[in-house]
């Protein structure tokens, strides 16, 4: 357990700000504190304020505060978290810095205002609490040079990425000084309560993820200048087509700020003393102009790129280096950029792109080589080992590969005689790893991963103890059963995994009949069942394609056992005599909803957007979920009270009418698609770890499986209420007529039709009702179109 249940940040500005919403996000009472301002605003005056006033005094860190609320994507899982953030200065407020566990600093990035602050800090320290500092790149022990022993003991970097919320990477630097024990024990926590992965780094110039990320930058800026190309150009190279963001280079630029880019750069070249590489972090004449004249990127309107309104509407523009004027975008075509799209995996889109001999290719050539060359002779000034570097490129600047496992892909024997042939030194590393035979970087089994040391030997990949990989558990031959949508697998402990793994993770009839294959096999031979997975979402839904033929062919009784055989499955899974806990994360949307409602616990990924969206394309729930969410409404409330049964429906109406879908687990629990007795993961990593726990913990207190219930409905009279609520929209044209024949429908279901109020109706009747309901609008033309529209668009039609 944790001993961090306070904190302080210092520095209320972009990370300051979010870093303690973050905290906020985790559970942590945080203290934020700034500078007390030198100047009133008008609004202040106009008030009558003075700079003695409190609010005056605090306007700094409140401003920051503030600002959380309206930053997207918000940087907080919930508005109500913000209470746990109290805004101070630190004139009158640095004493509250001795009543925390952890004191993290994120002020300016100048070393000696760092340095003084430090020394005020230390006035009001005790032993026992940990300082850090969010520096990009400054030296962590001149930071604290001056400080007491006992201080710097408790003194570390720790680097969070912007923005603290979405980005996994937290890089931690320990100086000589610091207690080892308290950087495990900060890992332990950013692991586990921040959802941080965490990479150990030394304090060497903006760590590890900065100093190579920043190079790539530099070396590709660079080669588009000398190779005359524009950025649009190198970003159609530079972005999906190498494993990289979309954003690829100057779109990422723009992003993270070009002050802030020539700042980190200097930042190195200052600090190296290799010529070669202080050239490498030389800030080109071009970039030097666009920050003197303000064109910093996003945050000013215009960097590489600039949105301009014109006759055709919206639309960017792109600064074309050589005549440094603003002209239409294009894209760089080549043979390897198709041929990359269309490679089946990693490896063969990695290969088929730098090893083509056209424009794009010898451009990813070149950067990767420069990169991979860099980070190869890195180790082990910045860190011990390529696990650390692979590791922080991937969560920092969310490259698919980091630099060693891209140069695995690409090959490294086939690479570094390409590399030789072009006059390349190839690091002392690299020459060790194909001088001891090896022929990659990595060597991947069953049992473990490898990878390769420098001083020659091949140790065990270092894993945290709550991940489990799904993966290497089938490799190792812990597969129960399978299909091509779905797979059982043993994950230990007499506890039994349903993944789904088909596009997307679809729900269709070979995931329901696992399903059920599922239930039994559990239900004989294990103590329970987590329903999980390790792919990119955990579930948008039904396979809406399967439900949209079906219609159009009006083979209404095929499309009517489908749902009735949806809906018993997962009634199979509510009953079954074994607990069941569903893990989602990320999207779980319609069917990935349903599937999750009926189990006994939910362990949810902190990191969850969840909805029954089935209006959206002209459907409403059909597999239980109306019922459900209807179930978990009424829960604890007396039947007898007939005036609290309707607003508890108009919730639940109102939730799937409006295809409501929260932005982070504990939205979700709003919406009731939690309950407080769910769990919520922030770490995604152990999210199968946690549900498995769940499973062992439901099982050791004696699990009996839930009773069928009959429920209280508000009948005709509540069908009346919605529908009336329904037309009122209607009427003040917020919905379409089409959307007002779904929401009756839906009405009718969540009335439990038209029976007296009050009437006690069992659950197979409301199933019945919803199947109908569905099935009726699955045969309406506008909502077959609004299927089609998701299938073909991605996103809903409004008709
Ligand atoms: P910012 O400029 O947005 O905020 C800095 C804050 O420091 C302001 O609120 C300012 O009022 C306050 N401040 C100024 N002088 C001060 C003083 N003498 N004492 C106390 N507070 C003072 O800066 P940002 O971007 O939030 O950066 C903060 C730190 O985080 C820097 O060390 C930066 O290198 C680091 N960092 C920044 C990242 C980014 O993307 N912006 C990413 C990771 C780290």
């Amino acid at each position: 357990m944790t001993r961090i249940k306070k904190a302080a940040v210092i520095g209320a500005g972009v990370m300051g700000a979010a870093i303690a919403g973050h905290l906020a996000n985790a559970g942590i009472r945080t203290v934020l504190l700034d500078i007390v301002p030198k100047e009133l605003t008008e609004k202040e005056k106009a008030k009558g304020l003075t700079l003695e006033d409190r609010v005056v005094r605090n306007r700094i860190a409140q401003t920051g505060k503030d600002r959380l609320f309206k930053e997207k994507p918000s940087p907080l899982f919930h508005k109500k978290v913000a209470d746990l953030i109290e805004t101070g200065n630190l004139e009158d407020d640095l004493h509250k810095l001795g009543e925390v566990d952890w004191v993290i600093e994120a002020i300016v990035e100048n070393l000696n205002i760092k340095q003084s602050l430090f020394a005020d800090v230390e006035k009001v320290w005790k032993p026992g609490i940990i300082v850090s500092s969010n520096t990009s790149g400054i030296s962590i022990r001149e930071m604290v040079a001056g400080r007491s022993e006992e201080f710097r003991s408790h003194f570390l970097g720790t680097h969070f990425f912007n923005p603290p919320r979405y980005m996994k990477l937290l890089e931690i630097i320990p100086t000589e000084a610091t207690d080892p024990t308290l950087v495990s024990e900060m890992k332990a926590f950013a692991e586990s309560v921040l959802g941080k992965g965490v990479v150990m780094a030394k304090d060497t110039p903006n760590f590890i993820a900065n100093r190579i990320g920043v190079y790539g930058l530099q070396v590709t800026f660079q080669k588009m200048l000398e190779e005359g190309l524009g950025p649009d150009e190198v970003d159609t190279v530079t972005g999906r087509a190498m494993g990289r963001p979309k954003s690829a280079t100057f779109r990422t630029l723009d992003l993270v700020g070009l002050d802030t880019f020539v700042h980190v750069s200097d930042n190195v070249r200052e600090s190296v003393t290799d010529a070669e590489e202080k050239k490498a972090f030389e800030v080109p004449e071009l970039l030097k102009e666009m920050v003197n004249k303000g064109w910093l990127g996003a945050k000013s309107g215009q960097g590489f790129f600039k949105r301009v309104k014109t006759e055709k509407g919206k639309e960017i523009l792109v600064l074309d280096p050589q005549t440094k004027e603003y002209r239409p975008r294009k894209k760089l075509k080549a043979p390897s950029l198709e041929m990359s799209k269309r490679a089946k995996t990693v490896k063969e889109q990695l290969r088929a792109l730098v090893y083509a001999d056209d424009p794009a290719g010898r451009l990813a050539w070149y950067i990767s080589k420069k990169v991979l060359l860099y980070s190869a002779a890195r180790i082990p000034e910045i860190a011990d080992d390529i696990v650390s570097v692979d590791r922080a490129m991937r969560w920092g600047f969310n490259w698919d590969l980091g630099p060693f496992e891209f140069w695995d892909a690409i090959g490294v024997e086939k690479s570094v005689a390409r590399m030789k042939e072009e006059g390349e030194t190839i690091p002392p590393l690299v020459e060790e790893l194909l001088a001891s035979g090896a022929k990659s970087f990595y060597e991947k089994s069953a049992e473990e991963d490898r990878v390769f040391y420098p001083g020659g030997k091949f140790t065990r990949v270092e894993e945290h103890p709550k991940v489990i990989n799904l993966a290497k558990l089938k490799e190792q031959g812990k597969l129960i059963k399978g299909n091509k949508g779905a797979s059982l697998i043993d994950i230990g402990d007499d506890v039994a995994l349903l993944e789904f793994h088909s596009p997307k993770n679809a729900i269709a009839t070979d995931i329901i009949q696992m399903i059920n294959t599922a239930v039994k096999e559990v239900s004989d031979n294990y103590r329970g069942l987590v329903i999980g997975n390790q792919g990119s979402t955990f579930c948008v839904g039904a396979n809406l394609m399967l439900i949209l033929m079906e219609a159009q062919d009006q083979n209404w009784p095929e499309l009517d056992l489908m749902v009735r055989q949806f809906q018993k499955t997962m009634g199979s899974l509510r009953y079954m005599d074994k607990p069941v806990v569903a893990a989602p994360f990320n999207m779980a949307l319609g069917g990935g909803v349903e599937v999750s409602l009926p189990c006994d616990r939910i362990q949810a990924s902190s990191e969850l957007y969840m909805g029954l969206v089935e209006t959206g394309v002209g459907l409403i729930p059909g597999g239980g979920g109306n019922k459900e969410l209807l179930l978990r409404w009424m829960d604890g409330v007396d039947p007898k009270d007939r005036v609290a049964l309707q607003p508890l429906v108009n919730h639940v109406f109102e939730t799937i009418a409006m295809a409501k879908v929260s932005t982070s687990a504990m939205e979700a629990r709003d919406y009731k698609f939690l309950r407080r007795e769910d769990g919520i993961t922030m770490n995604g990593d152990h999210l199968l770890y946690d549900a498995k726990q769940q499973v062992l913990a439901l099982d050791a207190a004696g699990y009996r499986p839930p009773q069928p219930k009959k429920i209280p409905v508000v009948g005709e009279t509540g069908y009346n209420t919605l529908r009336l609520g329904a037309y009122g929209m209607l009427q003040s044209g917020y919905i379409s007529e089409h959307d007002y024949k779904i929401a009756t429908k839906l009405a009718y279901v969540l009335a439990g039709g038209t029976v007296p109020e009050g009437t006690w109706v069992d659950e197979q009747y409301l199933l019945d009702i919803e199947r109908e309901a569905f099935l009726s609008l699955a045969g309406e033309p506008k909502s077959q179109q609004r299927m089609m529209h998701m299938l073909t668009k991605n996103k809903p039609l409004r008709n």
